[in-house]
Formats: structure tokens, sequence, C-alpha cells
């Protein structure tokens, strides 16, 4: 390393802050960003946070009203997270998990994981995000009908709409034509059912009707998540997950619930499935995992299940070197604690009514169409008026109303025409206010504007 390119904690002069900025745009590939088109005056270079904010790199603050990427669960600038995974990482480097080897942080993270997670699920399997979460989940599945020999059940059943992360099964999971395109062909044996959006009133009965149309001695899994984001907070009708129980049941169909944004309190539940007291075979649990302060990815694994699992002669073909890093796993179990010492799923409940009933004057107002929410997942559909029907041709509303909020000092997602809110669990009601006044005040502007000026960078 240079003292050219050396990242300084104390650098923040002038020249640093371009070289950083410059060394970004010529070196980083940013996912979910559109590379032919990218605007450095758009890049957002953050430096610290604190709480519910950061601060980018020119010493502008944000509320994070995502959480990050609906991860921070428990907010930034935790000092005793930092200094537990400081502890651990001058103990032991590393140590893994493969070949009988093991280390206390990961033995009592699964521990505390079993008192945790609904169902009966005493194994636990580490890796490093959901992506690679669901693909072990995927494998398990796959695996367990072939030792029960059931070698032909093997197709898994997604949703459209749901997102499962980006390596091959978790991509082919996914239910978005734009995740695909040009990385095919997709792991065989993927295919997908409608979200039990409004519209959708056979949501449940599809997944039966697909197992009958593939065939049930065909049929390894159905995936998704308890409550869907990318294709705008589905929260699902109140009888959807005890039938998608009961048919995977039915069906010998394993029930994989991909809790990686839902888990650890997001909905105002430990984990979203105990709103309809449903338990799955196998659980897959990242982002709020650690907050989002190391990486780390876990699947609960049903008792039953692991039991075929583990019969088999031979060692378990799969792992990853990092997963279950003694740091992360440290992590994990400090942000468990945080979460309960301070009652945080509870107030992600509390809050998160307010959130929801403060949004939905909107519709009332002509500002939205709908507005869905489950504790702190929560999405707003911006309507179309039709005299402004055309006028996003070029992006949508949901990025205009994303981009102006961040002029604001607030930082939202939008889907399409959907924008959608998140924040860290410790969120109180006068952030709630701060969010949903600049949202109101956002739209009602996007509408205002004239059509030749409406456009938002990506
Ligand atoms: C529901 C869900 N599953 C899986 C993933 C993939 O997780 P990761 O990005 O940690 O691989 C994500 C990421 O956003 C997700 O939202």
């Amino acid at each position: 390393m240079t003292s050219s390119n050396r990242v300084l904690p104390a650098a923040t002069g002038r020249a640093d802050k371009d070289r950083f900025l410059e060394a970004d745009v010529a070196h980083v590939v940013h996912p979910l960003t559109t590379l032919a088109a990218r605007d450095p005056a758009a890049l957002l270079m953050v430096t610290k946070g604190q709480g519910m904010s950061v601060t980018d790199i020119h010493g502008r603050e944000y509320l994070d009203a995502c959480a990050g990427l609906w991860n921070v669960n428990v907010g930034y600038g935790r000092k005793d997270i930092a200094k537990v995974a400081a502890r651990e990482l001058e103990q032991l480097g590393f140590g893994m998990l493969y070949i009988g080897r093991s280390t206390p942080p990961a033995a009592m993270l699964a521990a505390r994981l079993a008192e945790i997670v609904p169902g009966r699920m005493q194994k636990f399997f580490f890796g490093l995000g959901g992506s690679d979460g669901n693909d072990t989940a995927i494998k398990l599945a796959r695996r367990y009908h072939y030792l029960r020999d059931k070698a032909t059940k093997t197709a898994i059943i997604g949703r459209t709409g749901s997102y499962h992360g980006s390596c091959y099964g978790a991509m082919s999971a996914t239910g978005e034509a734009s995740f695909w395109e040009g990385f095919g062909p997709l792991v065989p044996g993927f295919s997908h059912i409608d979200q039990p959006t409004r519209q959708a009133a056979d949501a449940a009965d599809q997944l039966e009707r697909e197992i009958l149309r593939l065939g049930p001695d065909r049929v390894a899994a159905f995936i998704a998540e308890p409550v869907s984001v990318p294709c705008g907070v589905v929260v699902p009708p109140p009888d959807y997950w005890g039938q998608i129980r009961e048919i995977c049941t039915r069906f010998d169909v394993l029930l994989i619930a991909d809790e990686v944004i839902t888990g650890f309190g997001r909905t105002g539940r430990m984990f979203a499935l105990e709103h309809w007291g449903v338990t799955p075979d196998l659980i897959v649990m990242a982002k709020g995992l650690t907050s989002g302060y190391l990486p780390l990815s876990a699947v609960g694994i049903d008792d039953d299940v692991y039991d075929v699992i583990s019969a088999a002669a031979g060692p378990f073909m799969h792992g990853f070197t990092a997963g279950g890093h003694p740091a992360c796993c440290a992590v994990a179990l400090r942000n468990i604690e945080i979460l309960e010492e301070e009652g945080l799923v509870a107030n992600a409940r509390t809050v998160g009514d307010y959130l929801l009933s403060s949004l939905s004057p909107l519709i009332d107002d002509g500002l939205a169409s709908d507005v869905r929410a489950l504790g702190l997942m929560a999405a707003v559909d911006f309507a179309r008026h039709p005299e402004n029907v055309s006028r996003f041709d070029d992006t949508s509303v949901g990025k205009a109303i994303e981009h102006k909020m961040r002029e604001e000092g607030i930082l939202v997602r939008a889907f399409g025409d959907t924008v959608a809110i998140a924040p860290p669990l410790i969120v109180t009601r006068r952030h709630v206010d701060h969010i949903v006044g600049s949202m109101r005040r956002v739209a009602t502007a996007v509408r205002n504007v004239p059509a030749a000026t409406a456009s938002a960078r990506n």
C-alpha cells in the first residue's frame, strides 16, 4: 500500500475527499446501479453513522429511513458491538467450523438461536449473507428428499416479485426477470407462483395447483419471504401462511422461510412467521442477525429434517470458509442482547403502528394510491394522476420522491412508483413525523413540478 491510497482515519481534507470519490468512480462496481449511466454527482459516500443517521464524506447528515439495506436494526454507532468484534479479532483472527472444529461464539450463537426461532430447531448452519443462506436451504431441501429415497423431489417453487439473493440458487428462486437477464441458464427446477396481493385471492391455492402441475413426487420445497419487499411490502391476508403450511405438509414439500429481512424484530415480532403461528422447516436469517455490523447468515433446520440430513454416511459436503466467523457470531450475540434489553421488537410494533397510521392520510389526500406496513416495514404506492401519467417515462415517481427526500436529508428506497420505509428499530414517533412530513412535502412538490423538469437520477 502506498501512502496515496491509504485511508487515514483523520483524512477529511478536500484532497482526500476528491481522491476517495475519484477512486470509487474509477474502480468500484456498484450493485443494482445503472453502470452505463453513472452520475458521479449522485454518489453518496458515507463515512460514519450514529443512531438513526449516517454522515457523508462532505459532512452532510442523513436520517436513514431504510436502515442501510433493511439490516441496521439496532441503529448505528454501537460501541459495545465494535468492542465485542475487536476483542474477538484480537483473540482469534480466524476460527472455522469445518472438519469438526469450532469456536465459543459460534457454539453460543447456535444455542441462542435455538431458543428464539419459531418451531423445533436445534441445529444451525452458518454462512455469510442471505444469498448463500438461501442456497444452503435449497441444497438442504434437495438433499433431505434424496436421503429419503425421494431423489426426484428437486423442484423449488418461489414467488414472482420475491428477492432471495444473487448466487445462482437464490437468483433462480428470485421471481424477478431483471435479475436473470444475461446470467442464464438458471439453475434447473425453479418455478414461481403469485404473491398474496389483494388482487390474488387464490395465492395459497396456486401453490397446490403448482405442486400438482409439477407432480408432488417432483417438488422439494416452497421458498418465500413472510412479507416480500421488492414487489412493494406485500402483507399477506391472515389465513395465507396457515394454508401454505398445510399444503406443504400434505404434499411432503419443505417450507423455507426467507426471514433475511423480516427476522430480528423488523415486523414487530422476533420472526415474522410468528404473526401467523406458522413454523417453517428451514429458516434463513442474515441482515438483522448482526444488524449489518459484520456479515453472517444462519439457516435453522427443523429437528426432523436434521435427523435425516445427519443420518447420512460420510461428511456433509457444503460450507463457506468464513461462515460462522467468531467475530461475526460474537457480534450477533451482542446484537440479540441489545434487541431484548432495549425492547426494540416491541418498539417496532408500536412505532410501526404509528408509522402506518401516519402514512394512511396520504391516500385520503390523493398523494398515494395505497399504503401497506407490518411493524417497521412500510411501502407507499404513489398515485399517477391522469395529467402526470407520461411525465415519469424516463424514471418513476418513486425515484423522483427518493431523490427529493435525499435532498431533504432522508434516505428511502424506491421500487418503481412504490417507496419503502424501514428505519432502524430504535426509531421514535418524532422520527416518523419527520420522515412522513418530508414524504408528504416532496410528493406534493413532485406532483406540481412541470413535466419538462420531472426526472430523477439513478
Ligand atoms: C429477502 C432477502 N433474501 C435474501 C437476500 C440476500 O441477502 P444478501 O444480500 O445478504 O446476500 C436479501 C437481500 O436483500 C433479501 O432481501
